[in-house]
């Protein structure tokens, strides 16, 4: 299940699963590291720039304790050594370095200098390696939905898996250019800090390791168990949130239904659980929090209280202490922060995981670049469906279309009429190849569709759906949607025939109007003209109408048909209607019902059958017209 919560904006927001680190998963995220490639040079960079970084953190501790030493000169030159001194052994011993407190305020400055331009570079340089890593993973990934074919569509609930995608998207971007960069410093920071520590002095250095790991252990356990139930409180708070989107979506029926005090104690009993399940994770955390804030002041105090007896019997300095105890503070808050990498990784593992799953889907053949070479296999407009038969990938075992033979001559306008469910949608849909028959072939000029390239045969059919969706942008670029090179002449040209060209000018920004999500609100019809708009611009030798004009009020209709009138010329059209008074003109119209051809033939051929199902629905129709009156 998705782990959610709500951010700023009171929407969902998703986190990324976890994953178990293992062999597999690792090699998963590897993989994905090729997309670091390009940038390789700077990536690594960026990583001489972290160890550069971390180094110069730590030099910092070590400054500010000579500092503190030279207020006492003599002391650090008085102080006799460690036993075992690791830096002693390799000839080199900054113990008795003596610099004046000028001088150390000087490196100071000195090493903070260095630091921000250490800082300032890996900071920027992870940062673009990651970005744009990223931009590649997110064009790739992209490009890979668009070419899915449709069964993968009509399987997967979409708006949640691109919910999910975007969340593993910025999990992955995050481990890049943070989760990584604090990784590396951690491990540089223990390796430094460990080696100052027990260089400052050893049996000190003892002392704190038998203390801090045993903290860290229990923290680090304590936290999970924290960390889990909290997870149980988002999930909690995830539910609500649905509560919360579910009614808005739905708001004209909560309205209608007066549903809202039933919204509301939905909503609140939701709320109210959460509410329970946070006092209880309260009650852990107070604990936790009040365990850490004793033992890690607690061994503050013991480490200090050793060191203070060290100094006393003149074994150490007290600029060694302070440098001991900040050293020790960093390499703790390390510690501390591992804890929170791992999980981190856990989620990146999980994210990785989901993306290359995806990336490894195959997709449909279909062009992912602008393409403007000649058709190799131009289309002039004969159709053939050769005994057909079809199942959808979803659902194999419901035969949807079975032995469909249908001849569309070049020019020619087919009818497909039949009661709603009969899969007169489904042979669109096989028209444009969004699936493959299970048997038999499909012909456009005697060729069989299986020898042309998807792109360039869905480039020569044009489809206007009973529920046109514009895009979000101009009038002017949702009519050049089938063709983006379209000069304005051809785009205003295209308007006009679809009888579009006076609503649009009355608009005050004419073509440029916005529309979509964003942008301003057409009637049906009006977006309707616009997809027929589309269609002609298009210019295809075959056209797919599917109900294109059942949803619309009898005026537009009258608008909407004549533009259909006009596209609809020198092309082998396929018009599945409702109204059977739109069809009665047509060349044939095929009777479908229950997934198979029942009869075809002129309205008057049709019209003789007497126990014909096109003579009794277009009784019905009659009939119910008539009713409506
Ligand atoms: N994506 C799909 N997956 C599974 N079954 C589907 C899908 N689309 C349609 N169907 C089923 O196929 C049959 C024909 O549907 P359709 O072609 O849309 O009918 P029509 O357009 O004639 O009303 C129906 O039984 C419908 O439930
Ligand atoms: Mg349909």
């Amino acid at each position: 299940m998705a782990k959610s919560s709500f951010n700023s904006n009171g929407n969902i927001k998703l986190e990324s699963e976890k994953a178990k680190i293992n062999k597999e998963n690792l090699k998963e995220a590897f993989a994905l590291f090729a997309y670091l490639k390009p940038f390789r040079a700077k990536f690594i960079l960026s990583l001489v720039f972290i160890a550069l970084s971390a180094l110069s953190t730590m030099i910092f501790p070590f400054l500010l304790g000579k500092m503190i030493d030279a207020a006492a000169p003599g002391a650090a030159a008085s102080v006799p050594q460690a036993p075992i001194n690791p830096s002693a052994m390799l000839g080199l011993n900054l113990n008795t370095l003596n610099w004046s407190l000028n001088t150390i305020l000087i490196l100071i400055f000195l090493q903070l200098s260095v630091q921000t331009v250490f800082s300032f570079m890996r900071i920027y340089l992870l940062t673009e390696v990651g970005e744009k890593s990223l931009a590649n993973i997110r064009t790739d990934l992209y490009g890979k939905l668009l070419s899915m074919p449709m069964s993968f569509y009509s399987e997967q609930r979409v708006g949640e898996l691109s919910n999910r995608l975007s969340a593993d998207l910025s999990q992955i971007q995050d481990a890049i250019s943070f989760t990584l960069a604090e990784f590396l410093r951690g491990i540089f920071t223990l390796i430094i800090g460990l080696s100052f520590i027990f260089w400052i002095n050893t049996k000190l250095a003892f002392v704190m390791l038998a203390v801090v790991p045993l903290i860290a252990v229990v923290a680090v356990v304590f936290g999970m168990r924290i960390r889990k139930m909290s997870r149980k409180a988002q999930d909690q708070l995830a539910e609500s949130g649905t509560i919360v989107q579910e009614t808005f979506q739905g708001i004209s029926i909560v309205k209608a239904f007066t549903s809202e005090a039933y919204e509301m104690s939905r909503y609140r009993k939701s709320i109210f659980g959460v509410v329970e399940t946070a006092i209880t994770n309260a009650r852990y955390r107070g604990a936790f929090v009040s365990f850490m804030i004793f033992s890690v002041f607690g061994s503050i105090a013991f480490v200090m209280w050793y060191g203070a007896g060290l100094i006393k019997s003149g074994e150490m300095s007290a600029g060694d202490l302070t440098m001991f105890v900040i050293f020790s503070a960093f390499v703790g808050g390390t510690f501390a922060g591992f804890a929170d990498m791992f999980s981190q990784l856990q989620k990146t593992l999980g994210a990785t995981q989901r993306v290359r799953e995806l990336l490894r889907n195959e997709g449909e053949a279909v062009e992912l670049t602008f393409n403007d070479k000649a058709f190799q296999r131009p289309i002039k407009g004969s159709v053939r469906f050769e005994n057909v038969a079809f199942a959808y990938p979803g659902r194999p075992d419901v035969e949807v279309l079975r032995n469909i033979n249908l001849n569309a001559n070049i020019g020619e306008q087919i009818a497909l009429v039949g009661p709603s469910g009969a899969g007169k949608s489904t042979i669109a849909s096989l028209l444009l190849n969004f699936y493959q028959p299970l048997s038999g072939n499909i012909y456009y000029d005697e060729m069989n569709s299986k020898e042309f390239e998807l792109s360039e045969l869905r480039k020569q059919i044009a489809f206007v759906p009973q529920d046109v969706i514009l895009f979000g942008g101009s009038i002017k670029e949702n009519i050049a949607y089938g063709k983006p090179n379209a000069s304005e002449q051809e785009i205003i040209k295209a308007a006009e025939q679809a009888n579009a060209a006076g609503f649009i000018e009355n608009f005050p920004e004419g073509y440029e109007t916005i529309v979509g999500e964003r942008g301003i609100k057409l009637s049906g019809g009006q977006r309707q003209r616009i997809a027929i708009a589309r269609a002609i611009l298009k210019d295809p030798a075959i056209l797919i109408l599917d109900e294109a004009t059942s949803s619309l009020d009898s005026e537009s209709e009258q608008l909407v048909q004549e533009a259909l009138e006009n596209l609809m010329k020198g092309r082998t059209s396929f018009v599945i209607a409702h109204r059977l008074s739109t069809v009665r003109n047509a060349n044939k119209i095929v009777v479908i019902d229950k997934g198979t051809v029942q009869e075809q033939g002129t309205h008057e051929q049709l019209m003789q059958m007497e126990k014909g199902l096109y003579k009794k629905l277009v009784d019905m129709q009659l009939e119910w017209s008539t009713l409506q009156v």
